[in-house]
């Protein structure tokens, strides 16, 4: 435990002692995490052993079918940082005329994006478990990237401090020289001359951002980015000549970007990770539908469904969609609309 002993003698706040915790674990644990995560987040459509039609959702998602993460000849081409971008990714628009996409960019909508669900840390645990699935190890080095990272925030830290130092000595020394100026003028006030400690002031701003960005590199290296985020109640109104255009762009983004469809099932067509949507029309309020989709893990943490990383008129785009599906009840085929 070198990182937490390193920070035992620090300054920096709170935030170290998750850091501690976190760097703490040994190898076999991370193995064990990523056996964990991988079950809840890829087994499904992936399998057990990461072999084609083990997953029970392989065989209803549209093609491409999962790829089989056991065949080492195809899976030892990639590189451990292009296995972890392709779990940690933008999800990309493929309609035709939607998201620029690189000719060797990974953008299969039905492939999800973890990015919004977990934290790198988890991330790279699921990597050296999808690593095992093939016969082969992690090569990235986790625990130095940490320790990079932590020794990067430690430095800021000090940097900042020692600016902030600075630019209290010369504030108070131009506050002093303005008192005693005061005293030799018999007056009552003399405004100080901020001109004097500008640039001890413009040094500490500058270190100040520069520690901002050095913590924001670590919480995002040990926490899950939905954590503590409140999605607000959304405007759902659109004005009745928007609603058919945005209707079609839910539509849209539903499969072509998202992928909903790979774990959901409209009609016949679709996944069965989820449940069907087929009457999401009736059954659904928007504004909880809305906030669901933006971030399933803070209504229920536990959720196998990741947080996609969809924008507010996006998510107000698909939430419109999802009105619209009405299905009748297969046993009931006469229904009134409820609500
Ligand atoms: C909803 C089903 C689904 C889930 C859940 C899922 N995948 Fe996939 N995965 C796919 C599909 C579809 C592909 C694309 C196969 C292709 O392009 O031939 C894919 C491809 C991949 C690839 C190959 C990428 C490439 O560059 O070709 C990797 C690696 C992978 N998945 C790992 C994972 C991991 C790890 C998880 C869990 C964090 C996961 N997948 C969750 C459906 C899924
Ligand atoms: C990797 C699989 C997966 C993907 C991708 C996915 N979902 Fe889900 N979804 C689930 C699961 C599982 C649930 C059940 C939630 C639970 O109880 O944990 C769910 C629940 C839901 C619900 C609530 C349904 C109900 O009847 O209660 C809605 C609505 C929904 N998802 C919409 C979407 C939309 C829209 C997308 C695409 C932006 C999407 N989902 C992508 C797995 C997924």
């Amino acid at each position: 435990m070198k990182v937490a002993r390193l920070f035992a003698l620090g300054t920096v706040g709170g935030l170290i002692g998750v850091w501690a915790m976190m760097a703490g674990g040994c190898a076999s644990e991370q193995q064990q995490k990523g056996r964990a995560l991988y079950s809840h987040y890829c087994m499904h459509c992936h399998g057990e052993n990461g072999r084609q039609n083990e997953g029970f959702n392989w065989s209803s998602m549209p093609d491409p079918k999962p790829k089989d993460l056991s065949n080492k000849s195809e899976m030892g081409t990639f590189k451990d940082e292009e296995i972890f971008y392709t779990i940690y990714r933008d999800m990309k628009d493929t309609s035709p005329g939607g998201d620029k996409i690189g000719d060797d960019e990974f953008a299969v909508p039905t492939m999800p994006s973890l990015k919004y669900t977990l934290s790198e840390d988890e991330i790279w645990a699921i990597v050296g478990y999808v690593r095992g699935l093939h016969g082969m190890k992690l090569e990235f080095k986790v625990e130095e990237r940490k320790k990079e990272l932590a020794a990067a925030l430690q430095a800021a830290q000090s940097k900042s401090d020692q600016a902030t130092q600075a630019y209290e000595v010369a504030e108070k020394k131009a506050n002093d020289d303005a008192e005693q100026k005061a005293k030799e003028l018999n007056v009552n006030d003399v405004e100080a001359d901020d001109s004097t400690y500008a640039k001890e002031l413009a040094v500490m701003v500058q270190a100040k951002k520069e520690l901002n960005v050095a913590q924001a590199f670590v919480t995002n290296f040990v926490t899950r980015p939905g954590k503590g985020v409140n999605v607000t109640r959304p405007d759902l109104t659109v004005k009745p000549e928007q609603v058919a255009e945005m209707v079609e762009r839910g539509k849209r983004l539903y499969s072509n970007k998202y992928g909903c469809n790979a774990c959901h099932s409209i009609g016949a067509e679709g996944g069965k990770v989820g449940p069907a949507l087929d009457r999401a029309g009736f059954r659904l309020n928007g504004t909880w539908v809305y906030r669901w989709i933006k971030n399933p893990q803070a209504m229920k943490p536990q959720t196998r469904m990741p947080a996609l990383g969809l924008s507010d008129d996006e998510a107000k785009a698909v939430t419109m969609y999802l009105g619209t599906l009405r299905a009748p009840k297969p046993d009931a085929p006469i229904q009134k609309p409820a609500g």
